[in-house]
């Protein structure tokens, strides 16, 4: 079963047909969704589509387009919805300075808050990271990472970065992008990156794969980006769906072997 790292499906692009489309994805062969929050408000809409939907399950954390929001009071309303049991990371968290949403002192600040939150409530890592290679590494170091590791989101950094995030044992995420023609860099790194290390994402509803690129992306379109890891590694897309299952069920369920019941 394909096991979905990185959804967003409280996002409106699903308001219209999301208790339909949820339901079928399992028909087409996913066994597993993570979906991650990015503000306060997806954190609850997450908490409760991982309630209705068993193979659905959550991160509750705060992008850094929308660290701005954070205040000590909402903080503290973060930390106990960690604790809910269908929550199994922290994230989406870290830095964002292509769009420079908000300043990067306070973008800093709450990525290492939510770092020490992860270490505090147990919990593995999902971080989002562009155009701030440096400063990510920086404070994950600082913060001596995460105890539970994590994976880097939409990778988007060259192999000399993916080297040094899987020194520190972190996955590294890959979704549409690699189908993408002027996805060298990102090929690069996946040929670079061992299998093992490597988790499928869609980031859904954005960054649809080759042939639906520029349309709403689900996962159900993840047979395409296994297919292109495959091409690259000279194995099977079934290979790459099974091991990436592993992966993804070692980093948030503490168990590559974990079946829902
Ligand atoms: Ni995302």
């Amino acid at each position: 079963m394909i096991f979905e790292s990185h959804a967003h499906y409280d996002d409106e692009a699903f308001d219209t047909d999301r208790d339909e489309l949820l339901p079928r994805l399992r028909q087409q062969g996913i066994g597993y969704v993570m979906n991650i929050s990015s503000d306060i408000s997806s954190v609850s809409a997450c908490i409760a589509l991982a309630e209705k939907y068993p193979f659905v399950y959550a991160a509750a954390g705060i992008h850094p387009d929308d660290t701005g929001e954070l205040n000590e009071d909402n903080f503290e309303w973060l930390k106990k919805q960690c604790g809910h049991k269908k929550v199994l990371a922290v994230g989406e968290i870290g830095l964002d300075y292509y769009w420079d949403n908000v300043e990067r002192e306070v973008q800093k600040k709450w990525f290492a808050r939510q770092l020490a939150l992860a270490n505090e409530m147990s919990l593995p890592v999902v971080i989002h990271s562009r155009d701030a290679a440096k400063d990510t590494l920086d404070i994950m170091k600082a913060e001596k990472a995460v105890e539970k590791r994590g994976v880097i989101h939409c990778f988007s950094y060259t192999k000399e970065s993916a080297r040094e995030f899987l020194a520190m044992g972190y996955l590294i995420g890959v979704g549409g992008v690699v189908t993408f023609q002027n996805a060298k860099k990102l090929r690069e790194c996946v040929a670079y990156v061992p299998m093992d290390r490597i988790l499928l994402e869609t980031d859904s509803p954005y960054l649809a794969p080759v042939p639906y690129r520029g349309k709403r992306n689900c996962s159900g379109y993840l047979p395409y980006v296994a297919e292109k890891i495959a091409e690259i590694k000279g194995i099977s897309g079934e290979e790459v769906i099974e091991v990436t299952e592993k992966n993804a069920k070692r980093l948030f369920m503490g168990n590559e072997d974990f079946e829902a019941k």
